[in-house]
């Protein structure tokens, strides 16, 4: 008897020193909803499966949250805060306004998870997992999912309007941008692989199929009948004309006959020996390597300035703080 409670005192010392370590230096685990919410990971995939079959677009728009989440302020669910009388969020920022979609979705499925566990799982969380599960939803490959992060209780719209890319940069600021948040050149090219989803709005490349050199022409042709140069700014295009709800390495192939829609994507192309030529050639011969690739930048994504341990909170409804 003694024995045992000798044993389960240094069981407890053991792990009191265990959590203490974990608070001091809390990092992201692959394992750490398993005993707190383990059916967290299967209810978010079971209602992002839904979502991509009601509407296969919606992969794309889980996809891009995810990227505007991480890169202001990092991974902490601040852009899914609604604006208030008193408060303006990230919604209303210029990239993501009248553009970033699959709000109503997230709320489903935060709902879903509060009632498998209440008050555990994260917004920001949700966000990853959906980014991830919409990928494999569409044809791509899967990846570990990093857990563990914690929500803001805050949002700053003036972040926002400046720490998405503009697709008006050219090559050498797209990739002193990506620079600056810590990702290689290498990275910028696959983690752009993203534009083989989803749809972008007349306006984002009119500029493009009207005064660039560097297009398909017949593409500007096709084009410019839906996106007229006055008017029809909200008109869409694929941004992947090939296989827009098809994760694959379409996006590269259409970049070697100037077929990319956005500045930027044709940016990673020049055929002119441009530093990024070769990765694209070779992601557009094999979709492996770009699977790959991206799978580990979309890792490297997700830890962006999270928020761990008793940092920020749980939001209960990702709209607004607790
Ligand atoms: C490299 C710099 C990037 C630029 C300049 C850029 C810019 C854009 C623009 C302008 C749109 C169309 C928005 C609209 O017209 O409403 C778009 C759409 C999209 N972006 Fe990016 N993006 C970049 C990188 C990324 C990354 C890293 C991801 C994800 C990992 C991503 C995922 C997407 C997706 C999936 C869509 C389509 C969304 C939908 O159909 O709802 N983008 N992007
Ligand atoms: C299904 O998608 C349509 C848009 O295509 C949307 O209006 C509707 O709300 C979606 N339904 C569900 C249940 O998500
Ligand atoms: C902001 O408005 C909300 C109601 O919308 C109120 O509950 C909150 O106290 C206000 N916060 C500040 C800082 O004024
Ligand atoms: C890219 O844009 C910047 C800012 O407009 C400009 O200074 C630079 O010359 C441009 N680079 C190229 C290669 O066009
Ligand atoms: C194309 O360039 C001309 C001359 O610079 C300009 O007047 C026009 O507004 C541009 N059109 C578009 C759609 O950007
Ligand atoms: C333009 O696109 C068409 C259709 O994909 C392709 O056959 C043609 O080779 C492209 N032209 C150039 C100059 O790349
Ligand atoms: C995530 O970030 C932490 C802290 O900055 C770092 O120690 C860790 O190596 C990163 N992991 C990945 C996969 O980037």
């Amino acid at each position: 008897m003694a024995s045992t409670s000798k044993i389960s005192s240094f069981k407890l010392q053991c792990c009191m020193f265990l959590v203490l370590i974990g608070a001091a230096t809390a990092q992201l685990s692959s394992n750490f909803y398993s005993s707190s919410c383990p059916n967290a990971l299967s209810t978010i995939q079971s209602a992002v499966q839904a979502a991509v079959k009601n509407e296969s677009r919606m992969g794309a728009s889980l996809l891009r949250l995810h990227f505007h989440d991480c890169f202001v302020n990092g991974c902490d669910a601040s852009i899914l805060l609604d604006d208030t009388a008193n408060f303006t969020g990230e919604k209303t920022a210029g990239p993501n306004a009248n553009s970033v979609r699959g709000y109503d979705v997230i709320d489903t499925i935060k709902s879903q998870v509060e009632n498998v566990c209440a008050g555990v799982v994260s917004c920001a969380d949700i966000l990853a997992v959906a980014a991830r599960d919409s990928v494999v939803a569409l044809g791509g490959q899967s990846w570990t999912v990093q857990l563990g992060r914690r929500d803001s209780t805050t949002a700053s719209q003036s972040a926002a309007n400046v720490n998405v890319p503009a697709p008006t940069l050219n090559l050498s600021q797209l990739i002193t941008f990506f620079s600056n948040k810590g990702f290689t050149t290498q990275e910028l090219v696959a983690l752009s692989g993203a534009h083989t989803l989803g749809q972008a709005r007349c306006t984002s490349f009119r500029t493009r199929i009207y005064n660039e050199t560097n297009i398909n022409s017949t593409l500007a042709t096709s084009l410019q009948a839906n996106c007229p140069s006055n008017g029809g700014d909200n008109n869409l295009s694929p941004l992947d004309k090939t296989s827009p709800t098809t994760f694959d390495n379409a996006y590269f192939t259409l970049l070697l006959s100037q077929e990319g829609l956005l500045h930027s994507d044709q940016q990673l192309f020049s055929g002119n020996g441009g530093t990024t030529d070769s990765q694209v050639s070779s992601y557009s011969s094999s979709s492996s390597t770009f699977f790959t690739d991206f799978a580990n930048a979309m890792v490297k994504m997700g830890n962006m300035s999270v928020l761990t341990g008793t940092s920020g909170e749980i939001r209960t409804n990702c709209r607004k703080t607790n």
